[in-house]
């Protein structure tokens, strides 16, 4: 499976994917990294990983968010992407390119979806009082954390916890799960069946 990995950030995700296809959990190979912060942590990580195509198309060098979604869209085509991996991209997608890629492009976000959509999912999860939260790998399409999930996984909220410890917690199961959705898609065990996404693992439908 040819991955492209979208991020913005500090890229402790894209490091859990590296890890995982480095100690074979995951039948792919990262052909690219697409960033649109020329300072992101994650940049580094991609170069010292050995990742073939590290590029960085910022929005400041387009005149319209159109525009830019197109040049992100062919650059990104380029690549021949299986899957586009959303990896803490700070940006929303444009029409054109959901479209192009319908059904390749995977997000993961810190909350049980459909609560807590959007920034600060966790300081959401807090604020709300919610006893329960986690993570959620999904499809993306074009609404915001709106496409079908694929995994989830639970993370109690504890007493005590504020927006750093929570977060933190959130991340460590955010690794796992990612590496293991990504799998799922990698082996072809992933089928969507309207907005509902069925899991075939050694012939069983989760
Ligand atoms: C993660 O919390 C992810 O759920 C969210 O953005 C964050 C990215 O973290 N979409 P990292 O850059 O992978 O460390």
């Amino acid at each position: 499976m040819r991955l492209v990995i979208l991020a913005s950030g500090r890229g402790s995700n894209f490091t859990a994917i590296d890890d995982a296809i480095k100690s074979c959990k995951l039948n792919a190979q990262i052909v690219a990294v697409v960033s649109d912060k020329s300072d992101a942590a994650i940049i580094g990580k991609a170069l010292k990983a050995g990742v073939p195509n590290v590029v960085v198309l910022a929005r400041k060098g387009f005149a319209t968010r159109h525009d830019y979604d197109m040049a992100l869209t062919d650059l990104v085509e380029g690549f021949n992407p299986g899957y586009i991996a959303l990896a803490g991209f700070m940006r929303v997608l444009g029409k054109e390119f959901v479209e192009r890629f319908a059904g390749r492009i995977v997000n993961i976000h810190p909350a049980l979806l459909p609560s807590f959509p959007g920034l600060d999912a966790q300081k959401q999860a807090l604020e709300y009082g919610a006893k329960v939260t986690g993570c959620t790998v999904h499809f993306v399409d074009e609404g915001m954390d709106t496409g079908p999930i694929i995994l989830q996984r639970a993370v109690p909220v504890l007493e005590g916890d504020d927006e750093e410890r929570l977060s933190q917690r959130i991340l460590e199961q955010e690794h796992i799960l990612y590496a293991e959705a990504l799998a799922l898609l990698a082996d072809e065990k992933v089928r969507l069946d309207g907005r509902i996404v069925r899991i075939s693992d050694g012939g069983d439908a989760r």
